[in-house]
């Protein structure tokens, strides 16, 4: 069976054919993932503008839904279900997947799957390595997430600890614009990194010990805090200016290890206290080096696999959202046409 997944949450205008295998082991095959990027119009305004995002997917969604089906070699009558996102997200661009995935199912007497985005991050992993060994501890960490998860079974999702303030990729964001290096800045901060000493200045740690007042149910010391960090690079650069090459990429190494560090630390902990089989790191930062080298070099020494997504499916994309959406329909659920965008939906 093939699905038609669609993702229009944030900056990206993404549709994708996933075919359903007969290997439970391998369960999602892509026949095809076009994502159409609006970096080149949000990086004038040195992050993501709401309102050229939405009308931006308005622009693209038609061509891009029929290139995904091109390069599948897939006709509408091929389709046995639409899966989108859902949330969380800008909800002007949401709506546009929404709107857009409802009248496909409407047109097409097709079952419609809504997707949480997270669900599909975490699908990545499945998509790129197979089923992973569960128990699994998987850390979704982007530009507007960083979350543990325990994945004690197929589908399910229980949140063990989340950012208080900044999300890692939002904290890459920031550092990058406030060393004038461009949007977005994950990856540009990845590179610098690899010609600077990543000890050269102090930068703090932020561990947490007490649960957070918005969400007494987690214990708290898993959770994640990044602002303190955007601060003190603040702080730092604005005492010394102006910066020259090898001083912007030490500030980048030593940002990118104190980041890399809080996020390998708490993962691994929560493996330990949760007795997960395996771990995975999904969402736009795992696209991270250091973060993959780190993760696969203390997986090794603690005899623990590890799992990362190619770094096509770690950013946003909609095969994994068809993926999702497939694991979804598997189990018998799909949405009614009077299905909404829901900007804040919990996972
Ligand atoms: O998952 P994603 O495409 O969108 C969201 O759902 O947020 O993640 C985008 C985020 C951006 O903040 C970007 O700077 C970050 O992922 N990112 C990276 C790298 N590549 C992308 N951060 C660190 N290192 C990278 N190599
Ligand atoms: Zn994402």
């Amino acid at each position: 069976m093939l699905i038609l997944g669609i993702e229009t949450s944030c900056d990206e205008t993404s549709a994708a054919i996933v075919e359903e295998t007969a290997d439970p082991s391998r369960p999602w095959s892509i026949r095809s993932n076009v994502i159409a990027s609006q970096v080149t119009i949000h990086r004038e305004w040195g992050g993501v503008v709401p309102e050229l995002a939405s009308r931006q997917h308005v622009r693209d969604i038609c061509g891009v839904v029929e290139r995904a089906l091109e390069e599948g070699r897939a006709s509408w009558s091929d389709l046995g279900a639409v899966a989108v996102t859902q949330g969380p997200g800008l909800v002007g661009s949401l709506l546009v997947g929404v709107s857009f995935a409802k009248a496909v199912a409407a047109a097409r007497g097709l079952p419609l799957v809504a997707v949480h985005h997270l669900a599909g991050h975490i699908e990545s992993l499945v998509l790129q390595n197979g089923e992973i060994p569960l128990p699994a501890v998987v850390l979704v960490v982007s530009g507007g997430h960083t979350s543990l998860y325990l994945v004690a079974c197929v589908g399910s999702y229980q949140l063990l600890s989340r950012t208080r303030d900044d999300a890692a990729g939002e904290a890459y964001d920031k550092v990058a614009k406030l060393l004038g290096l461009g949007y977005p800045g994950g990856p540009i901060v990845d590179r610098l990194a690899r010609t600077g000493n990543d000890r050269a200045i102090n930068l703090p740690t932020t561990r947490l010990t007490h649960a957070d007042r918005n969400a007494p149910q987690l214990k708290g010391d898993l959770d994640f805090s990044f602002s303190g960090l955007k601060t003190a690079v603040l702080r730092h650069v604005r005492a010394r200016p102006p910066l020259g090459e090898q001083e912007i990429a030490d500030i980048c190494a030593t940002f990118q290890r104190v980041v890399v560090t809080a996020l390998i630390e708490r993962t691994f902990k929560a493996a330990r206290r949760f007795g997960a089989k395996s771990i995975g790191i999904a969402g736009g930062v795992s696209a991270n080096s250091r973060l993959r080298e780190e993760l696969k070099r203390q997986g090794d020494a603690r005899e623990m696999p590890t799992f990362v997504p190619s770094l096509q499916l770690s950013t946003d994309n909609a095969a994994m959202i068809a993926a999702a959406g497939l694991r979804k329909f598997r189990a018998g659920v799909t949405s009614p046409l009077d299905l909404n965008a829901d900007a804040a939906l919990a996972l």
